[in-house]
C-alpha cells in the first residue's frame, strides 16, 4: 500500500498524476479517496459510487427522518473552509454539505484576516488549521499548493484530509464531479453517458474546470470532445495529450453554431481575465462568436443540454435560462449533493448511508 509517509515530497511531486492516486487513497477502504486533489484520482467505479451516494443523500434529505439521520453522522468532525480566492458556489455548497452531514465548520476567506498578514507562511497557517479541524477544504490561486499541503499534513503528527476546491488554472476536481453527476442524471433515461459529444466553449486555456472535466469524461465510452474557442484561448496541449493517449476522439473548432448542432452537451465558460498578464489582455480578444444565445438554442438538439460552471457574464444569454435544456442551475445544486457524498465517503460513511432504511 503506497503511503505519503513513505515518499519524499520531491519524489511524490515528480510522479505523473495517475501514479499519485494510490498515495491519496484511504488505506482502510477499497477505492476511496482520503485527500481529493485532482480528477485523475477518479475512475468509473468511484464516479458511479459517488453519484449513487449523492442520489441517496438527496433522497434522504427530503424527509425529516432522513435529514436527522444524515446530520447525526459527523457531529464529531469539523471542517475548515480556507478560500483565499473568491467563490460563491464552491464555498456555499461545501458549507451546505457540511451542514447536511452535521459537521461544524470554520472559514478563512481572506488571508489578510489570518496571521499570514503578520508574515506566517501558508504552510504554517494550514498546519495551524489542522490543530482545530478534521478536514481542510481549500481554494487557492497557486497550482500544487493543495497537493503540497496534503503531503505536509500526512507527514505531520495530525494528518487530516484535504479537498481541493480549485487550484490556480490547474484543477477543480469537485466541480468536475458535479459536472459528471449532472451529465449522468441528464442522460440517465436517455441511453446513459456514452456515445455522446460534449462541446467546451470559451476560455479553455485558463479554465481549470475544463481540464478536470475533460479528464473525467475519459472514464466513459465513446465521449467525443469538441473545443471551441478563439485561437488565443484554445485548450492547452496537456489536455489534448491525455485524450490522444487514451484514444479519445476530439476536435478543435472556432465554430460554435456548428458544434452546438452536433452536441449532446455544451459546456460554456467565462473569460478568465483574472489571469491576464497585462492590463486589458483579454478585452483585446474577439469573443463575440463564443456566446450562447437564442440562435444557438434553436440549433441545440432536443435532448441536448447547456452547462456552465458559473459564474457567467454574457456568454449565455439570460433568454436561455428558462429552457428545459438549460442545466446550469440544477448543475449548481448538484454540487451540494455530490460534495456531501464526497465528504461522507472520505470519512467512511458510504456503506452506512447506502444501507439506511434497508
Ligand atoms: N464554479 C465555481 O467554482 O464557482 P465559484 O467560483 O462561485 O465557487
Amino acid at each position: 500500500m503506497a503511503k505519503l509517509t513513505d515518499i519524499a515530497w520531491n519524489e511524490f511531486e515528480a510522479l505523473p498524476l495517475e501514479a499519485k492516486r494510490p498515495y491519496l487513497a484511504n488505506p482502510d477502504l477499497p477505492n476511496t479517496p482520503y485527500h481529493t486533489l485532482f480528477a485523475q484520482q477518479f475512475d468509473r467505479d468511484l464516479l458511479e459510487r459517488l453519484a449513487a451516494l449523492a442520489n441517496r443523500i438527496r433522497f434522504m434529505a427530503k424527509s425529516k427522518e432522513g435529514a436527522l439521520y444524515l446530520k447525526s453522522l459527523l457531529p464529531h468532525k469539523r471542517a475548515m473552509l480556507y478560500f483565499s480566492q473568491p467563490s460563491s458556489r464552491t464555498f456555499l455548497s461545501h458549507l451546505a454539505a457540511c451542514q447536511i452531514l452535521g459537521l461544524t465548520w470554520g472559514s478563512v476567506r481572506d488571508a489578510a484576516t489570518s496571521s499570514e498578514f503578520k508574515g506566517e507562511s501558508r504552510e504554517d497557517s494550514i498546519r495551524t488549521f489542522s490543530s482545530y479541524f478534521d478536514m481542510i477544504i481549500m481554494r487557492t490561486p497557486e497550482k500544487g499548493l493543495a497537493e503540497q499541503m496534503a503531503w505536509e499534513l500526512s507527514n505531520s503528527d495530525r494528518p487530516i484530509p484535504i479537498i481541493n476546491a480549485g487550484s490556480g488554472k490547474d484543477q477543480h476536481p469537485t466541480q468536475a464531479l458535479l459536472d459528471i453527476y449532472t451529465l449522468l442524471r441528464s442522460f440517465e433515461t436517455k441511453g446513459g453517458l456514452r456515445n455522446r459529444t460534449v462541446t467546451f466553449c470559451g476560455d479553455l486555456l485558463r479554465g481549470r474546470t475544463v481540464r478536470s472535466l475533460s479528464y473525467l469524461l475519459t472514464n466513459f465510452e465513446n465521449i467525443r470532445q469538441v473545443f471551441v474557442a478563439p485561437p488565443e484561448l484554445q485548450v492547452p496541449d496537456d489536455v489534448l495529450a491525455i485524450l490522444r493517449e487514451k484514444g479519445v476522439q476530439y476536435a478543435i473548432s472556432g465554430n460554435l453554431r456548428e458544434a452546438v448542432s452536433l452536441s449532446d452537451a455544451v459546456y460554456m465558460t467565462r473569460i478568465q481575465d483574472e489571469w491576464d498578464q497585462s492590463k486589458g489582455e483579454s478585452a483585446r480578444i474577439d469573443t463575440h462568436l463564443f456566446k450562447f444565445g437564442a440562435e444557438e438554442l434553436k440549433l441545440l438538439p432536443p435532448d441536448g443540454i447547456i452547462m456552465h460552471p458559473l459564474p457567467r457574464r454574457d456568454e449565455i444569454a439570460t433568454c436561455c435560462d428558462r429552457d428545459p435544456r438549460a442545466m446550469y442551475w440544477r448543475q449548481m445544486r448538484n454540487g451540494m449533493w455530490i460534495r456531501s457524498a464526497l465528504i461522507a465517503m472520505t470519512f467512511g460513511f458510504e456503506k452506512q448511508i447506502m444501507c439506511f432504511g434497508a
